[in-house]
């Protein structure tokens, strides 16, 4: 009973699952089923592989029974890509031994959506496919031509880009391969904007004068992966200052290049240019953003959003109680988690989200409310400005680490502008070494930076001194810190030790942990560099 099995990979999220396929030619009634929860794409998979099969000069076996079988059956299966996989199993479970070469299937994994013609075409998130395939062992994979060179940004496998089924078989068969046109690279990339990569090089933070405190606050910030809260009135500077944070966090390591391009793969956003991403992202939506473009959903395919599109990189949420009260209440989770999920009906898509999130408010919805309330233009109603307050003080604000005070324009604007200032690249170079540190205390274990590190962790491994932790207790005793807090304090008392070098968190460094916390000024030393 000639039966063919051929693998692919069906996708929940950004996470991949190796599928089986296989298929059974049997003499009986002619008809063709197909088991094991394919959705309704799948369902007109069969009848795109039975088109592409005849007119690549195959034939589909019209006068047997053919059974169609994915495993593992409870996975839901869903996208146009296991076309390739299926008509290839068709196709060698339909050999006939006396008249053809078989078609070896072994080993080889195979994604791409087949037109009715029989070319191959290319299809979103590959690269978390091929990744998923590459971590189960598999080390051949067949995409669709212009996806070839995302496919191979995973070390060690070998990638055949094909235009054709045609040209598969031939391919698996050891045969020549025919000629077959182009097929052209798909145009959803060009659908959605694609922001990040250039803007970051623009701006230095040896441009911005008057601010020392939320320099520092910038850089502890980048150096733990720390959520920040830039308040203050227009023209303060929130919007420059986080325009330059990409430039001080170092270039992604491999692994996180992988995992970004992989976001941006299943976004249907990879670079124009191609290749890994190198440095890290930068996404600033407005206000008007939906809940779905920010955190990920749509209708049909569910595609991760911008808060997974800045994973390793810096996403900036400017006037941020303006955003729609859904989207303030959704982001709560992947603050905290670093993750976000999407519930669809009993299914649900998880796609990691750990940049950093800064958030900038100004006092008031028109932005004028100044410091000195004699010299304010500001004329929002009160009603208006209590429902402000209300979204800028919520449980947002808990989830965020640092927060930091711009006063006005005037403010910067006296500050000395002869001052020998840093350059982003100097700055960078001490995050980067805040960052090793941090990667040599961690190694071998789940997170990177402090920042991710899980509460309990910290408390059994990398305490605090014994005065600094009573001192926290208190505070949380006394109810002028909650829990959640605490820890928060904690991790950045661990990164401000990272940055200045030293072995273990000092009470002083708690200090300047507990102010960068409250949004208090800064006890001085903590601007005095170490070296
Ligand atoms: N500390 C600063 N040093 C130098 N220029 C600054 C500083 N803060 C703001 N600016 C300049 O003022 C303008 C408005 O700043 P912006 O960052 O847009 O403020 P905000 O986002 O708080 O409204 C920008 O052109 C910026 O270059
Ligand atoms: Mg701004
Ligand atoms: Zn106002």
């Amino acid at each position: 009973m000639p039966v063919a099995t051929t693998r692919t990979i069906a996708l929940q999220g950004a996470i991949g699952h190796l599928i089986d396929i296989q298929v059974d030619v049997s003499p009986g009634m002619v008809t063709t089923i197909m088991v094991g929860r394919p959705d309704a794409a799948l369902s007109e998979a069969r009848d795109r592989c039975r088109m592409a099969i005849s007119n690549s000069g195959f034939q589909w076996p019209t006068t047997r029974r053919t059974t169609i079988l994915l495993s593992p059956a409870d996975l839901p299966k869903r996208g146009t890509h296991f076309d390739l996989a299926i008509a290839v199993g068709v196709l060698a479970a339909s050999v006939d031994r006396d008249r053809d070469l078989p078609i070896p299937t072994t080993d080889a994994v195979f994604i791409g959506e087949l037109t009715l013609e029989g070319q191959l075409r290319p299809v979103p998130g590959v690269l978390p496919m091929v990744m998923a395939a590459a971590s189960r062992g598999v080390r051949r994979v067949f995409v669709p031509e212009p996806q070839a060179a995302e496919a191979a940004l995973v070390p060690g496998m070998a990638v055949f880009g094909m235009r054709s089924l045609a040209q598969v078989v031939a391919e698996l068969r050891g045969v020549e391969v025919p000629e077959a046109p182009p097929v052209p690279a798909d145009s959803g990339s060009r659908l959605l904007s694609w922001r990040g990569q250039h803007r970051i090089e623009e701006g230095d933070m040896a441009d911005l004068v008057g601010i020392p405190d939320a320099l520092y606050a910038a850089e502890v910030a980048a150096a733990g992966g720390h959520h920040m809260l830039l308040t203050g009135p227009k023209g303060a500077g929130k919007t420059s200052l986080a325009e330059r944070i990409p430039g001080i966090l170092p270039d992604l390591d491999p692994e996180e290049a992988l995992e970004l391009t992989a976001i941006h793969s299943l976004a249907g956003a990879l670079p124009p240019e191609g290749g890994l991403f190198r440095r890290p992202p930068y996404f600033a939506p407005h206000h008007n953003a939906s809940a779905t473009s920010l955190l990920g959903g749509g209708t049909g395919r569910v595609r991760p959003g911008e808060i997974s599109r800045a994973h390793a990189g810096v996403l900036f949420l400017d006037e941020f109680p303006l955003f729609s009260i859904d989207v303030v209440e959704a982001l709560r989770q992947p603050l905290e988690s670093g993750e976000v999920t999407i519930a669809r009906g009993e299914e649900s898509a998880t796609f990691p989200a750990r940049g950093m999130v800064v958030l900038a408010a100004n006092p008031c919805p028109c932005g004028d409310a100044g410091d000195d309330a004699a010299l304010s233009h500001c004329n929002c109603e009160p009603p208006a400005m209590r429902r402000y307050q209300r979204k800028l003080r919520g449980p947002l604000a808990d989830r965020v680490d640092i927060e930091r005070r711009l006063s006005s324009a005037d403010g910067w604007q006296n500050g000395d502008e002869l001052a020998p200032r840093e350059t982003t690249a100097a700055v960078r170079e001490r995050v980067t070494a805040a960052r090793q540190r941090q990667a040599q205390r961690y190694a071998g274990l789940s997170w990177r930076l402090n920042a991710h590190a899980p509460a309990q962790a910290l408390r059994e491994s990398w305490p605090l001194g014994a005065d600094s932790q009573a001192r926290l207790d208190t505070e949380v005793r006394q109810g002028r810190l909650t829990r959640r807090g605490a820890t928060r304090v904690h991790r950045l008392a661990w990164t401000i030790t990272d940055l200045a070098g030293r072995a273990a968190p000092a009470d002083r460094d708690l200090d300047v942990a507990l102010a960068l916390r409250r949004g208090d000024p800064l006890p001085l030393r903590a601007l005095e560099r170490a070296g």
